[in-house]
């Protein structure tokens, strides 16, 4: 196939299935230098299964992503981080025993950085993202939200072109949602790289994000600028709505 969009990482009309279930189907996105798109979503919508094929962690059934116009099908996961694509985890998944710096320094220095290259740039990211008093500290004692943030420096540390950030919010309070947009905002001018942003608070991914993305049950089922997707009734009804009945906890209503 050929690919119009240099630059641009893209899923292709991909599908994933687990055992009879659908995850996502036919889904696809394209994300560019300089974008911070939102994808957004019930719980189970396929979210997280879309992060994971556009970080090469999941393998399409059908479909396959691109970056510059090339097929990364079948490429393992570490193919897709050197070049370029790097994410967080709903779960967090950081090295519990090391340090917070660490963290940040053993990623970079897996792609190639200098021993102090990677230390003196972890030292930059930790205070980017207000860690730079707990460098020191054992990550598996941060708090939950300090999680978070060490989670996006560590995704930085090895220049990526595109992050991928699965619901960075989760658990914040209100200031540290500020906070964390302001982060995920300047992501772009920055350090030069698109951003996905994944998350339940509509408040963050709305004050964020350019353009939104909505699944539901495996399906895209909207795209557009965030007032677009707010007063688009099959959005409302299949998500932004269910918050009014207070279904959906995890969703911010107030934003919604
Ligand atoms: N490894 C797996 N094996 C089987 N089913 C899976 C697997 N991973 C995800 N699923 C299923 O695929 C669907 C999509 O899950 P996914 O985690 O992508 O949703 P999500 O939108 O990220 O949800 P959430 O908002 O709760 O994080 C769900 O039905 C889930 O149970
Ligand atoms: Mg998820």
């Amino acid at each position: 196939m050929v690919d119009t969009q240099a630059g641009a990482l893209r899923a292709h009309n991909v599908t994933v299935r687990f055992q009879g279930i659908t995850a996502i189907n036919e889904v696809s996105l394209s994300l560019e230098p300089g974008d911070i798109r939102g994808l957004i979503g019930p719980n189970g919508a396929g979210k997280t299964t879309l992060v994971n094929v556009l970080s090469g962690l999941e393998t399409p059934s059908c479909g396959h992503v691109t970056l510059d116009g090339r097929s990364l099908q079948g490429r393992p996961p570490h193919q897709f981080r050197r070049r370029g694509i790097a994410r967080t985890f709903q779960s967090g998944r950081l090295f519990g025993e090391l340090t917070v710096a660490e963290n940040v320094i053993v990623p970079a220095v897996n792609l190639g950085f200098t021993s102090r290259q990677a230390a003196a740039h972890a030292r930059e990211l930790l205070a980017w993202v207000n860690l730079a008093d707990k460098t020191e500290l054992i990550a598996g004692i941060l708090a939950g939200t300090d999680n978070r943030r060490l989670g996006i420096a560590r995704a930085l540390a090895a220049n990526p072109r595109f992050i991928l950030l699965d619901e960075p919010a989760a658990g914040m309070s209100e200031i540290e949602c500020e906070e964390i947009t302001r982060l995920i905002t300047a992501i772009p001018q920055t350090f030069a790289a698109g951003v996905l942003l994944i998350d339940h608070n509509m408040e963050v991914v709305m004050r964020a994000c350019e353009r939104i993305h909505v699944l539901d049950s495996g399906r895209m089922i909207a795209e557009g600028a965030p007032a677009e997707v707010r007063s688009n009734q099959a959005v409302i009804s299949a998500y932004l709505g269910i918050v009014v009945t207070g279904q959906r906890r995890r969703v911010n209503v107030d934003a919604a």
